[in-house]
């Protein structure tokens, strides 16, 4: 099983992604906030890659059951139902609901990666689903960190360390040889050396100082919390939804035309 690690998915090109399997981690927070609303009952969650595409899809699904949500700069769009911060997506008020969902980042990455043959969102609240799935589909794996399109070289700390954790969980957890691109090592060693306090890691980082300034401090401990949110968020289709028990990894060769639409 290789397994590489993307810094950024700004280089990507979604036609790379086609037939891959794909783990998109964006701890602080897209990742984080996608495992809480679909732990609380949301139906799914339509990553878009603009606001612009966020206003169009909303048009053409029914309002009562669907919501907009997603930040700028951290902070809730204008004219969105929800932000960005993982306790906004309580049960009452994402229960069986659609999220047209938009954000600088994480939403980009998951809409790059939507030609994936099996995509999973991962962050430290679900690294256990998320390895448990990467041993179960036991292929190549790509993790994409959504990294910072304002940071140098769009370079995210804690997408990098929560890589190497998943990919130490791995090493433990699984049978199967392992074969580390340069870019996952270097993964895991940051999860050796930072790995002992997740907390105190979200703190020292860049978006971490930023979501502490803008008023959302309090997300970085619901971010740190390691397994405390026990979902899978994966692709079906053209969303993601819950991995539900009985739902098998994609196996099958997806047919050329079976384009998704999103
Ligand atoms: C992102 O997509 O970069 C993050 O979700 C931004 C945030 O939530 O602050």
């Amino acid at each position: 099983m290789k397994i590489d690690v993307a810094f950024s998915s700004a280089q990507l090109d979604e036609l790379q992604l086609r037939e891959r399997n794909v783990v998109v981690i964006d701890v602080l927070r897209s990742s984080t906030t996608i495992a809480v609303a679909l732990q609380n009952g949301a139906r799914e969650i339509i990553p878009v890659p603009s606001i612009e595409s966020a206003v169009k899809i909303s048009g053409s699904l029914f309002g009562e059951v669907t919501l907009r949500g997603g930040e700028r700069n951290g902070k809730i769009i204008d004219g969105f139902n929800l932000g960005n911060s993982p306790t906004e997506y309580s049960y009452s008020t994402v229960g069986g609901k659609s999220i047209i969902y938009c954000t600088t980042n994480g939403s980009v990455a998951m809409h790059k990666s939507r030609y994936a043959r099996n995509l999973a969102i991962g962050a430290f609240v679900n690294v256990s689903a998320v390895v448990e799935f990467m041993n179960e589909v036991k292929g190549d794996f790509l993790i994409i960190c959504a990294g910072r399109v304002n940071a140098t070289a769009n370079f995210s700390l804690e997408d990098a360390v929560c890589a190497g954790m998943m990919i130490r969980r791995l090493q433990e957890e699984t049978s199967i040889e392992l074969e580390l691109t340069d870019s996952a090592r270097a993964s895991l060693l940051l999860y050796g050396r930072l790995g002992r306090s997740i907390l105190k890691m979200l703190k020292m980082s860049e978006h971490g100082q930023y979501l502490t300034e803008i008023g959302f401090g309090d997300d970085l401990k619901v971010c740190a919390a390691v397994d405390t949110v026990p979902a899978l968020p994966v692709l079906s289709g053209t969303v993601i939804k819950l991995k539900k028990e009985e739902q098998r990894p994609v196996e099958r060769e997806q047919p050329a035309d079976d384009k998704p639409s999103v």
